[in-house]
């Protein structure tokens, strides 16, 4: 019998010490390591190697015919979309997100739409009751699907209960409360995250059914545990958005079985999550008539094209205190950029005033062509001048004052023209759609002269 040996691992990043330490040697994080039960040593196996006295394995040229597994459709259009077209059976699936953020919700009607669909759907929730989980469906008019439900933690009791008849389906939410009685620990540890998702995953591929984790997220939005579990899932979901704003994007970090460019748009509502299919609409304000100060750009999430409203608002100092910046939902070091370039190449002065950007609804941006957008804004809130209404404004700026050319401006100018805007203010040489007028930029001066005026 080997000696059981402790070891103290890195909650935060999965590293083994032997001895306890107030800060991790590899990912220096303070107060994470955690004492665990090793894994039986087996001194026999260290001393031998590998080689020889295994099962032989098939080797398969590439051209070998594969049999593409048929995906399971959920009816909810914008997630299938967001896993690249339904669910693949045998695979795994994690979907992390902050608390709150509406990772129950979700999975639960989709649960219910795959089981309206005819197929056999399990939920289980480590975090509610059942009864809890089972008046939100009737809460959001669900009641009717024919989910079966567990508020269980125990992966062994699981797995025996839905080993006889393997559901289609199989949702744990989530997995950091189930544990593995196969080794020591509680539920949560990484050992304990890692066993347990071992045991589910292995399940799934062997029976066919398809798996959906729930996992939770640190406060620097990682999925809570070692980054391992990422490895062993196919799929890594990410549900995103503010919680002060209702619009809530689902987005693939990682896909085995397709693209990771495409996003599932979903608006919390009274009655869960609705689908957004026209994402732009949820963006942009009410536009009445035209206010200094705003800009229009055509985002691009995927190869969806998403128009948002850039807002800046420009203050004059009368003192010389130190003016702010503040920026959400764009990176502050480019709006300093941005700020910098228009003081040295177009003579537009900043520096007695305090600035502030926002993207509307809560977007966050951070695709460097909607920089002149941002320079739209900045020179109109300046300036007093309007933005025309009907304008989107794209292209990023060089330090030298250029604008320079973006991706799929095609894409985003056609999407522009479908929702109304007739003009496109873009970086030169951009083609477009014909039902939208375009005016190019070589410099950022040119754009600064069409704003004042000139
Ligand atoms: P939930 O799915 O429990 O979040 P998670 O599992 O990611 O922690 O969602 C909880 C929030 O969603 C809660 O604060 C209320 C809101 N919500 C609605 O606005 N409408 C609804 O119909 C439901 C079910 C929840
Ligand atoms: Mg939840």
């Amino acid at each position: 019998m080997a000696k059981l040996k402790t070891r103290y691992v890195c909650q935060a990043c999965g590293s083994e010490t032997h001895r306890w330490q107030g800060q991790c040697p590899d990912c220096a994080e303070w107060n994470t390591l955690v004492q665990e039960a090793a894994a039986n040593a087996t001194p026999f196996a260290a001393k031998h190697n590998l080689q020889g006295g295994g099962r032989a394995i098939e080797l398969v040229g590439l051209n070998a015919a594969v049999a593409l597994p048929e995906r399971m459709q959920t009816g909810i259009a914008e997630f299938d979309r967001a896993v690249g077209g339904g669910i693949v059976p045998g695979s795994a699936t994690l979907l992390g997100g902050d608390p709150g953020i509406g990772k129950s919700t979700l999975l639960l009607q989709v649960a219910a739409n795959v089981a309206n669909l005819g197929r056999q759907v399990v939920y289980v929730s480590g975090e509610e009751a059942a009864d809890q989980v089972r008046l939100r469906a009737i809460r959001l008019g669900l009641g009717g699907a024919s989910v079966r439900l567990a508020a269980a933690t125990s992966v062994r009791d699981i797995l025996t209960t839905v080993g006889g008849d393997a559901p289609d389906l199989l949702i744990i939410d989530s997995i950091q409360t189930m544990h593995s009685d196969l080794i020591e620990g509680a539920p949560g540890t990484v050992s304990q995250v890692r066993a347990s998702a071992q045991e589910l995953v292995r399940f799934a591929k062997e029976r066919g059914t398809a798996l959906v984790l729930v996992g939770h997220v640190t406060k620097d939005g990682n999925i809570a545990g070692p980054r391992v579990l990422e490895h062993m899932v196919d799929t890594v979901l990410g549900f995103e958005g503010e919680r002060s704003h209702q619009y809530r994007i689902l987005r693939a970090a990682k896909n085995r079985f397709g693209g990771t460019d495409e996003i599932g748009v979903f608006a919390m509502e009274g009655a869960g999550l609705k689908e957004v299919p026209n994402p732009s609409a949820l963006f942009l304000t009410q536009r009445g008539e035209a206010v200094s100060g705003t800009s229009v750009f055509p985002a691009l999430e995927g190869t969806r094209p998403v128009l948002v409203e850039i807002q800046a608002l420009v203050v004059r100092l009368a003192s010389g205190a130190t003016p702010r910046r503040a920026a959400v939902g764009w990176d502050s070091g480019r709006l300093a950029m941005v700020l910098a370039v228009l003081e040295a190449r177009c003579g537009l002065s900043f520096a007695t005033c305090e600035v502030y950007l926002n993207i509307a609804g809560g977007y966050r941006l951070n695709d460097p062509a909607a920089d002149l957008a941002v320079a739209a804004a900045l020179i109109s809130a300046l300036s007093e001048q309007p933005v025309p209404q009907d304008a989107v404004v794209m292209g990023e700026i060089a330090l030298s004052g250029e604008v320079r050319p973006v991706g799929h401006a095609a894409l985003r100018l056609k999407e522009a023209a479908k929702l109304g805007f007739g003009k496109g203010w873009v970086p030169a040489g951009t083609d477009g759609p014909g039902s939208i007028a375009l005016a190019g930029f070589g410099k950022l001066k040119e754009l600064v002269e069409q704003i004042l005026g000139r």
